[in-house]
């Protein structure tokens, strides 16, 4: 298995519950996804580095810690990824954010590249992947292969959703980057949809079907 976060706290397995439920409308999906992202994204965040800088308090001269090191990239994989752009930009507002456009083809569910824009300084960046299904994990692999292959040497992935299989080929292909999720499902079905799941989450954000 990948490095794997899974934060089963009661505000996220609550709002992610709500994702599930097929009654829950693409607005009340939308806010459930951006909250859990910046949920998500506080847990992902944990080990940014400090450095103490002197500073003066209304009271006194103090040292006070500031977080420093690298500058920090959000990629998001089109399309359902967009939705977690703003809960995590909440956290990290001055975040440059890339966007790669993959989708699955539905037969072969390999991913197909249709788009790319990544900040130009991107290769010096620290990068956070979001996307809030991993299914077969072929999106979130081609994703950080793409990314590795501009330079990038710290990736994290942010992501909702995952089954056991995707875990374990993410963990095969790219073993140095740290997985942060909600929950691990069951299975796939024989489409590739996650079992139980949340059904298909650009759609559901995007009220398209
Ligand atoms: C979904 C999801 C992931 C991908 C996961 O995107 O957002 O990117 O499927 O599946 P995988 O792990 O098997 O690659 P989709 O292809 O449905 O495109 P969309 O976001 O544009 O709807
Ligand atoms: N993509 C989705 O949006 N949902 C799934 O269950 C699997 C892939």
């Amino acid at each position: 298995m990948a490095q794997v976060h899974v934060m089963d706290h009661p505000l996220i397995v609550h709002k992610l519950s709500l994702m599930r439920d097929k009654s829950t409308g693409p607005k009340e999906f939308r806010e459930a996804v951006e909250e859990i992202s910046t949920l998500l994204c506080y847990e992902a965040t944990r080990d940014l580095p400090l450095k103490e800088v002197e500073i003066e308090t209304p009271i006194a001269r103090t040292k006070a810690s500031f977080i420093s090191g690298k500058k920090l990239a959000i990629v998001c994989i089109l399309r359902a990824g967009l939705g977690m752009v703003d809960g995590v930009l909440d956290l990290i507002p001055n975040a440059k954010i890339g966007h790669i456009g993959l989708y699955r083809d539905p037969d072969t569910l390999q991913p197909v590249e249709y788009y790319c824009k990544l900040p130009t300084d991107i290769s010096s960046r620290d990068v956070i992947i979001v996307d809030p299904m991993l299914a077969t994990g072929g999106s979130a692999i081609a994703a950080i292969q793409f990314l590795k292959n501009y330079g990038v040497q710290n990736i994290k992935l942010i992501s909702i959703l995952a089954v056991p299989e995707s875990l374990q080929a993410i963990q095969e292909e790219h073993p140095d980057v740290e997985v942060y999720c909600a929950a691990i499902d069951e299975k796939l079905n024989s489409k590739g949809y996650i079992v139980p799941g949340v059904g298909d989450a650009g759609d559901r954000l995007f009220g398209t079907k």
